[in-house]
């Protein structure tokens, strides 16, 4: 049984994100053309993301990733986060570029920032695909955001429910009633 029918319309499209893509590599690119770039992917909602923005980097960069999960509902707001996968690389005097799916309550990044910190990189950045503010619990934004987004479960170009639909190749959102399944 096929479930992509539980899949709403298109809200942002394949072509708008390549668009987007290259806008903001051009800008990481200007800003940064004296500095030592790495990116790190967050695994997995970034993976598509993070090939079509460093198409556009025309910067003599490094990449990485990583992978991290909150700990419980009740954890997750006091901002305890596993990391389940570190980096392979160094990143003392690197201009780190956070590259993500989503920031949503932004209790992951707000964990993750301060985690590399710890390592003395010049400097940390967050790239982000997408931005919902009505999700926001900790104090942080990304420095480079895609798209604005409402207050509903987005799916697809990376983004799962229950680790399904990350292959879309567009923006899309679960029909109301199939939101009821998600569990933290
Ligand atoms: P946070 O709430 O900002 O810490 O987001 C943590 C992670 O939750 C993101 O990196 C996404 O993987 C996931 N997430 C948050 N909102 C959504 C959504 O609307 N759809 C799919 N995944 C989401
Ligand atoms: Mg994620």
């Amino acid at each position: 049984m096929s479930r992509i029918d539980k899949i709403g319309e298109v809200l942002i499209t394949e072509e708008e994100i390549v668009a987007r893509a290259k806008e903001l590599g051009a800008e990481i690119t200007e800003k940064h053309e004296n500095d030592d770039v790495i990116l790190i992917g967050i695994l997995r909602g970034a993976v598509m993301w993070m090939t079509e923005l460093m198409k556009n980097i025309n910067l003599d960069l490094t990449i990485d990733f990583m992978a991290c999960s909150s700990y419980g509902s009740t954890t997750k707001s006091s901002g305890v986060v596993r990391i389940d996968k570190d980096l392979s690389s160094d990143i003392e005097g690197k201009s780190v570029i956070i590259v993500e799916d989503i920031v949503d309550s932004g209790v992951t990044l707000n964990y993750l920032k301060g985690y590399l910190a710890g390592r003395k990189p010049k400097s940390i950045e967050i790239c982000s695909l997408l931005d919902k503010p009505a999700g926001r619990r900790a104090d942080i934004e990304a420095d480079y955001i895609g798209f604005k987004v409402d207050d509903v479960f987005i799916v697809g170009y990376g983004l799962d429910f229950d680790q399904r639909y990350r292959q879309l190749p567009y923006i899309s959102y679960l029909r109301e009633d199939d939101t009821d399944m998600i569990v933290e």
